[in-house]
């Protein structure tokens, strides 16, 4: 039986793997949420990986506040790049395959069609800057990696883009969304069925791969796909959120 480590386990990603788990029997499974290992602690990563082994590790940590990282550049550096560090080197002493989760936001958005693995990164934001960081630490640090790019993720756990727009749909807002980015919206537990089957059938991709759901959209087309009932808008340039950069184009091609 395979021993998989997941860290970052209360998160949207973490909770997708506890909710898909009971169809992998043949996974053991074992959850750390932040209270029971902080990955920005490098001692605390490697106490718990040197005394119990793990054939791999998937790292759902992450600071994803992509406006809140502008300002707090030094904490998204640490979770999103040092962090990940940390855990290939424990990694790479435990022979783990260490999973690591990153983001569409390390392109610039000029391309115009979908982005493929290979591409040239230049991340726009700090917070994209950050995850590169990221995956850069966990090339140089270990053998086995997945690095797993993915996009736009949603799913009714915790609080992300579905959840959001629901709770003020449901209290009888009209939702003014962006029409203004263009991605590939990936449904959480897809990305979790994609990691889990990957590691039992042994075909998970090493190196740095894409995952993200097929459909090409707006965040206004997702937002009218999700809740097709609510009073739905594009959102006008005075009514968006004074932001971040973010690319203008993100499909994530394989
Ligand atoms: N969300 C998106 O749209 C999106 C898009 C592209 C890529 N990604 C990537 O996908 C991965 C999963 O994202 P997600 O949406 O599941 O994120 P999330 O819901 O924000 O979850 C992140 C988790 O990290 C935990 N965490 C924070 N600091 C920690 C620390 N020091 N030690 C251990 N855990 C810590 C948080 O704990 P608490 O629960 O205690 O706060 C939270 O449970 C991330 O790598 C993210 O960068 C996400």
């Amino acid at each position: 039986m395979l021993s998989i480590a997941i860290t970052g386990a209360n998160g949207q990603l973490g909770q997708s793997l506890r909710a898909i788990a009971p169809l992998f029997p043949n996974l053991d499974l074992k959850f750390f949420n932040r209270s029971e290992l902080d990955v920005t602690n490098r001692k605390s990563i490697q106490e718990a990986f040197g005394s119990k082994h793990f054939d791999y590790l998937i790292n759902c940590a992450a600071y994803t506040n992509v406006v809140g990282a502008e300002s707090n550049s030094e904490a998204a550096n640490l979770l999103n790049g040092l962090a990940a560090g940390y855990l290939a080197e424990a990694a790479q002493k435990n022979k783990t395959h260490l999973v690591q989760i990153s983001t569409d936001y390390v392109f610039d958005g000029t391309k115009l069609e979908p982005y493929v693995p290979t591409d040239l990164t230049n991340p726009l934001s700090v917070y994209g800057q950050s995850k590169l960081l990221g995956e850069q630490l966990v090339a140089q640090n270990c053998d086995h990696y997945s690095v797993i790019r993915t996009s736009w993720v949603y799913s009714e756990f915790g609080s992300n883009f579905y959840t959001k727009i629901k709770t003020r749909a449901d209290e009888g807002q009209i939702l003014w969304i962006t029409d203004e980015y263009i991605g590939c919206p990936t449904y959480a537990p897809k990305l979790a069925q994609h990691i889990l089957s990957g590691i039992t059938k042994g075909d998970l991709p090493q190196g740095v791969s894409h995952f993200a759901g097929k459909e090409v959209m707006t965040w206004f087309g997702l937002a009218r796909k999700l809740l097709p009932e609510a009073d739905i808008r594009v959102a006008p340039k005075e009514k968006q959120p004074l932001s971040v950069n973010r690319p203008k184009y993100s499909a994530l091609a394989g």
